[in-house]
């Protein structure tokens, strides 16, 4: 029989991606989402890419009796949980919003996995918990730093109660998965990232200048301690990311976990600048991009990239998309929902 896996919050940008991934290495999904800041497209993304009509439910993980409703119904054995709000600097100006949502959906989906006997958890951290780390490339085993925004010390929390209940509760088990600077598109382009307002992150921003939705780039610093002066990320494709839920889930569903609680680090490896990020989208893109060079943005760490080994090694994943590629699909989707040739 085939494993059925909850995907919360796989309405939004890496849910949706996820959700392909399961289904196409043979999973059933069943998507939940409150759709606060996502809409039905990507689901019927999902739908059309897979060509699976993959059961949708409507549903805030905050409102345990519903939520219990979606667990009575489906008796999917791994939840993937996604779910959360994700602005840093809307964090930092309502913080009570984020703990909230962010806290209770975690908590709820624990207790109802107990109740319910369902195993396997895996949790969208985020390499935001390391903060500015003293030594890079960071490992999981690099200490993590106090969060500068609640947003942050959300994924620190959530890593801890993770940790705490699969620990203390037989039967559960479950990977924390910290991300790096997810980018990109499925190669079909139906899929992408949907950002609501003015995107926060840097390569929506691009993509929208480059439709000329946006008038200009912002580059937010030149004078950091780096080869060229602007931060260094790690930027992972969205589909390679994606595909690093399903090997996590796999591993616990075969039992091939070595603990309870396992964390890996989810990126390239590599470290790129924003002005080589800009000047890459531009050269593959055949395209010039508006942009000037702005004053730094408050609570920017100046460089992270991730140490990969350990999901290298235990999960078997590596990212394989290039970056010119991804690049290329970040742009394909802008132009297909802004309708541009
Ligand atoms: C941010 C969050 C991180 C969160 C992640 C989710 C902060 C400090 N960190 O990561 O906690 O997990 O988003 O996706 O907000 N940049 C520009 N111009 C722009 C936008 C960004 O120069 O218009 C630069 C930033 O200064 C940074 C790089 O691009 O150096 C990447 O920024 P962004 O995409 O916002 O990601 P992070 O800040 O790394």
């Amino acid at each position: 029989m085939k494993q059925m896996v909850l995907v919360s919050g796989g309405a939004g940008y890496i849910g949706s991606h996820t959700a392909v991934e399961l289904i196409e290495a043979g999973y059933d999904v069943v998507v939940a989402d409150n759709l606060s800041n996502s809409d039905m497209s990507g689901v019927e993304g999902v739908r059309k890419i897979t060509g699976v009509d993959v059961p949708f439910v409507q549903v805030d993980c905050c409102d345990k009796e519903a939520l219990r409703r979606l667990f009575e119904q489906y008796e999917f054995g791994s939840v993937i949980h996604f779910a959360a709000f994700k602005a840093v600097g809307e964090s930092v100006a309502d913080p009570m919003k984020y703990y909230r949502n962010n806290l209770l959906s975690m908590m709820n989906i624990v207790d109802l996995m107990r109740e319910f006997g369902r195993e396997n958890i895996v949790f969208s951290s985020s390499a935001t918990v390391y903060g500015e780390a003293d030594e890079l490339p960071v490992t999981e085993q690099t200490p993590r730093k106090p969060a500068t925004s609640a947003y942050g010390n959300t994924k620190q929390m959530c890593e801890d109660i993770l940790r705490d209940a699969v620990t203390a509760y037989e039967g559960l088990k479950g990977i924390a998965l910290r991300y790096f600077n997810p980018i990109g598109a499925h190669p079909s382009a139906l899929i992408g990232e949907l950002p609501r307002g003015v995107p926060q992150n840097l390569v929506p921003f691009i993509t929208q200048t480059a439709a000329g939705v946006r008038e200009c780039l912002s580059v937010f610093g030149n004078d950091y301690p780096t080869p060229d002066g602007s931060c260094l990320r790690d930027y992972i494709d969205v589909v390679d990311l994606a595909k690093a839920h399903v090997v996590a889930i796999s591993r616990m569903v075969e039992n091939k976990n070595k603990a309870k609680y396992e964390i890996f680090n989810v990126g390239t490896g590599n470290g790129v600048s924003v002005l080589e990020l800009v000047e890459r989208f531009e050269k593959v893109n055949s395209l010039k991009l508006n942009y000037k060079i702005a004053p730094r943005r408050a609570g920017d760490v100046v460089a992270i990239w991730a140490d990969t080994s350990l999901a290298n090694e235990e999960l078997g994943w590596r990212a394989e998309r290039d970056l010119d590629d991804t690049l290329r699909s970040a742009w394909a989707w802008e132009k297909n929902i802004r309708g541009i040739k």
